[in-house]
């Protein structure tokens, strides 16, 4: 029975961000995670230690507790659902928009649309909201692709700083949703660890205190 405190984290950009915040609340890996292959870490603090894995990963792996709390990108709550998790911040970290985006100068014809993306919920909920007729196609990556190759007409996908769809010949559309990455907890685990689990909460919400009093 592992007693400590599990952290998931998700890897890439939002890694990245994760670390400084969890560093100032004293939490931080006892090796240097970038040049490693491991995938657990134990950390400064004695109680806690980190695994690292996809964002897709970090709900499944809270919600049935094997890990007992989780940073993850809303897009990804979103998609995938956020039952048997509480989520008790958004960390302000990995900041972008969920958003429908197509060919510069793009008009709908009206008729059935075809939509790219690895967000199908998110698109199928999206387009039914405002009646739209959609047919969803599942990719995993490279969405601006697909309306280049009449593969669909739209995207929906995640936009940071536009390039992306700019070097593509694309332009955002419609916002669907605002994305930051949040702190989610296991709910068993919030009442049978309460103390250990509020502690790190309450920490990592003075460090974003501490950090927007500065900003
Ligand atoms: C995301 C997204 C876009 C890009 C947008 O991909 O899918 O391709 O970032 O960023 P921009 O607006 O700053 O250009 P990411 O690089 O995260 O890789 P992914 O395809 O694995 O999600």
């Amino acid at each position: 029975m592992n007693e400590k405190l599990t952290i998931a984290l998700t890897k890439g950009r939002i890694l990245k961000e994760t670390l400084p915040l969890l560093a100032r609340a004293g939490i931080a890996p006892l090796e240097d995670v970038s040049s490693s292959r491991k995938l657990v870490f134990a950390t400064t603090h004695d109680d806690v230690q980190l695994v690292i894995i996809r964002g897709t990963d970090v709900p499944t792996y809270v919600r049935h507790g094997a890990a007992d709390m989780g940073v993850v990108g809303k897009d990804i709550l979103l998609e995938h659902g956020a039952q048997g998790l509480y989520e008790p911040l958004d960390l302000g970290i990995a900041r972008c928009r969920l958003m429908t985006a197509g060919p510069v100068g793009w008009q709908g014809s009206g008729a059935r649309i075809r939509v790219a993306t690895k967000f199908v919920n998110i698109a199928r909920s999206h387009f039914a909201r405002q009646g739209v007729h959609a047919e969803i196609i599942k990719l995993y990556g490279a969405m601006e692709l697909a309306p280049m190759m009449d593969l669909a007409d739209l995207i929906v996908d995640i936009v940071d700083t536009g390039n992306t769809l700019r070097a593509n010949g694309m332009e955002p559309l419609e916002e669907i949703a605002a994305v930051s990455s949040r702190l989610v907890v296991n709910k068993a685990a919030m009442r049978s660890r309460y103390r250990s689990i509020q502690r790190v909460v309450d920490d990592l919400a003075a460090v974003l205190e501490a950090g927007d009093a500065a900003a």
